[in-house]
């Protein structure tokens, strides 16, 4: 069985001292264990996240780390670091990084890799553009990405992967897509793993909702059989993230009854 889970993607939004106040919030606000609760803030608030959320269940990830051990890369952050202050995850492909850091799917592959290897869930990243969803080859182009991430990643350790679905067109512009697109989407992607690294795999991996993502849509699409859970990037910013969480923690206690 499958653990829904709620993932806060903060992008590059929050000063150490914001963080600090929003997550004493979620602390106080937030209390379940009947769903994954994750908060991703800027490299600079991982630890103050660590040291805050201590002795509480939500989950802290990154935004991004870099594939090789440790080097000459001024600038990027490796995953010993991450592993070190017991970093839970890492969004790898978000599209902001493909689009603005030029980055490829060799590259997510590689991220995808060391992260697995220090047992870090990689939270991967799909989704096309609105030219490809109006000419109708969003599935191969999502298919091409899953493909090319996952290419060789060790079959272990691939039921820990979350793959995020983020059509680029609903990203940050609150246009969201319909409960129809999402379910087919999501129910893709787990067909194509299954058929990669076969039915198994794919029965365990998460695979989640991302793009404008809110309260109103929570509620229908948490209901889906293929969608785990979602990425919210705007709205995780509101008390809206608390509430999204209750309902995901509802559609939980609904099916257990
Ligand atoms: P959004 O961002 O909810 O603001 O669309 C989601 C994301 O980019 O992960």
């Amino acid at each position: 069985m499958r653990k829904k889970i709620i993932i806060g993607n903060w992008k590059m939004n929050l000063t150490d001292t914001e963080t600090r106040s929003l997550l004493i919030g979620l602390k106080e606000n937030i209390e379940t264990d009947k769903v994954d609760v994750m908060v991703c803030p800027s490299f600079i608030s991982l630890l103050t996240a660590k040291n805050i959320l201590e002795d509480d269940d939500i989950l802290v990830g990154a935004q991004n780390v870099f594939y090789a051990e440790a080097g000459a890369y001024t600038g990027e952050v490796s995953v010993n670091m991450l592993e070190n202050i017991s970093i839970n995850a890492c969004i790898v492909g978000h599209s902001e990084r493909r689009k603005y850091f030029s980055e490829t799917d060799q590259d997510i592959n590689k991220k995808t890799a060391i992260l697995l290897e220090h047992n870090i869930v990689p939270i991967l990243c799909v989704g096309e553009n609105i030219e490809a969803r109006d000419n109708n080859t969003y599935m191969e182009i999502v298919e091409s990405q899953i493909r090319k991430d996952l290419d060789n990643i060790d079959i272990r350790k691939l039921k820990d992967v979350i793959i995020a679905y983020e059509p680029i067109w609903a990203i940050g512009t609150g246009k969201t897509a319909t409960k129809t697109e999402a379910e087919d989407m999501c129910s893709f992607i787990r067909y194509i793993v299954a058929t990669i690294y076969g039915k198994e795999v794919s029965e365990d991996v998460r695979i989640v909702y991302g793009g404008s993502a809110n309260e109103s849509i929570a509620e229908e699409f948490l209901d889906c059989k293929d969608i785990d859970g979602l990425l919210v990037g705007t709205a995780s910013l509101k008390p809206e993230f608390v509430n999204m969480v209750k309902i995901a923690e509802k559609k939980v206690k609904e099916k257990v009854l």
